[in-house]
């Protein structure tokens, strides 16, 4: 019987988090309602959103988010959909192994690379701080060009720490990402093998091809044993599907680290089309106001990521992955998905298995979502 895994937490903004970036935009903009301020930042996150889609550069940008206006107005728009697609993502994760008590546990080493303000590190450390009690020590670090969205970032986190991650520490590395220049290669290196989670958000597509793969091997590098290195990105360019042959070249030179989501299988991509999730999502209300004055359709979130881990590698079971949403039949769903052996197929999961909440869920299965294939089945008895 397919099984879904337990619900995706809601990767709905935390209030606490949105509090602290209007608070920093009502400053900015010396408003002293959140609304007020929200609209005079509109012409920035206007300017933000055309750089995204209609007005992009080529080659290696200069840093964009140059002054604390620029950083506020990207983090507003774009930091609650980093948040809920880092959260999404991470919920697919295996739980780290738990140490054995009483062991004290070694601190989480988690690691953004061009984390512009922080929503994916925000995600990582909300994802980690509950795994256990007391909250694991976690050690994050932020690598940006941009100093000012380095030390928005900062800000945020002195004023969330102490109720929301009182076991972590922050270091913000103003720099280039390394592997970046061909000619010197060592610049900003990493230090080898000494990071749990490596998070490349909405970057990689920021960059020339060639260097993407550069980057990629430089992350790779820093992965400790049994970490993770996950990368997210749009896929709406007319670069088309970049990111299967950078999974094809990944597969082959990542090595020891192996592809494990969101792909059941380490073979050629099947599809006829570029993999990518659509999954909804709760916009929080600072988002709303945006996506009704710019005209934006914010109710889904379109990405594609691709997570791997150094060995030693953590069970995961056996995986479908949908490539629409479903269609809801009478006793039924319906879902194309990608299976193990690298094929696409019809899944029919019927009803009558199901409890009723699983049967709500699937009527609403998203594109991107991971269904729990049965174990294998025992093999036939043999002999008399
Ligand atoms: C689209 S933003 C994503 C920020 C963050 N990861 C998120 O998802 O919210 C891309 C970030 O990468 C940074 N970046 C782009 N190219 C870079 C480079 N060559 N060196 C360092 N940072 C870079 C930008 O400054 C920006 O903060």
């Amino acid at each position: 019987m397919i099984t879904l895994p337990p619900p995706t937490p809601s990767a709905a903004l935390p209030g606490p988090l949105e509090t602290a970036w209007l608070a920093l935009a009502r400053t900015e903009t010396c408003a002293t309602a959140d609304r007020d301020a929200l609209h005079r930042l509109l012409p920035d996150i206007s300017r933000l959103v055309d750089r995204f889609t209609t007005a992009r550069p080529d080659g290696i940008a200069p840093p964009y988010l140059r002054t604390t206006r620029d950083a506020l107005a990207y983090t507003l728009y774009f930091g609650p959909q980093t948040y809920a697609r880092a959260t999404q993502i991470l919920h697919l994760l295996p739980p780290p192994v738990a140490p054995s008590a009483p062991t004290p546990p070694p601190p989480l080493r988690l690691l953004s690379l061009g984390s512009g303000t922080g929503a994916d590190l925000f995600a990582l450390l909300d994802h980690f701080t509950p795994l256990a009690t007391p909250p694991p020590p976690l050690q994050a670090t932020a690598l940006d060009h941009s100093r000012a969205a380095l030390r928005l970032l900062r800000d945020v986190f002195s004023t969330l720490r102490p109720t929301r991650w009182p076991a972590a520490t922050l270091r913000t590395i103003p720099s280039p990402l390394p592997g970046l220049d061909p000619a010197a290669p060592d610049a900003a290196p990493l230090p080898a093998a000494t990071f749990d989670l490596v998070s490349l958000h909405y970057v990689l597509n920021e960059l020339p091809p060639e260097a993407r793969q550069r980057v990629l091997a430089a992350a790779a590098r820093a992965i400790a044993p049994g970490g993770w290195l996950i990368l997210c990105d749009p896929l709406l360019r007319a670069e088309g599907d970049w990111l299967r042959p950078l999974r094809a070249w990944a597969i082959e030179n990542l090595p020891p680290l192996a592809l494990r989501l969101p792909c059941p299988h380490t073979t050629a991509c099947p599809l006829g089309e570029p993999c990518h999730s659509v999954r909804s999502w709760t916009i929080p209300r600072t988002l709303q106001i945006f996506s009704t004055a710019l005209h934006r359709d914010l109710r889904r979130l379109d990405y594609a990521f691709l997570a791997f881990q150094r060995p030693p590698l953590s069970p995961l079971p056996a995986h479908a992955w949908t490539l629409s949403s479903a269609h809801d039949l009478k006793g039924r769903t319906e879902v194309p998905a990608c299976l193990p052996d690298a094929t696409t197929t019809l899944l029919r999961i019927l009803h009558r298995h199901c409890d009723a909440p699983t049967k709500k869920r699937l009527r609403h299965l998203d594109r991107g979502t991971l269904l729990l294939l049965p174990a294998d089945p025992l093999p036939p008895p043999s002999g008399p």
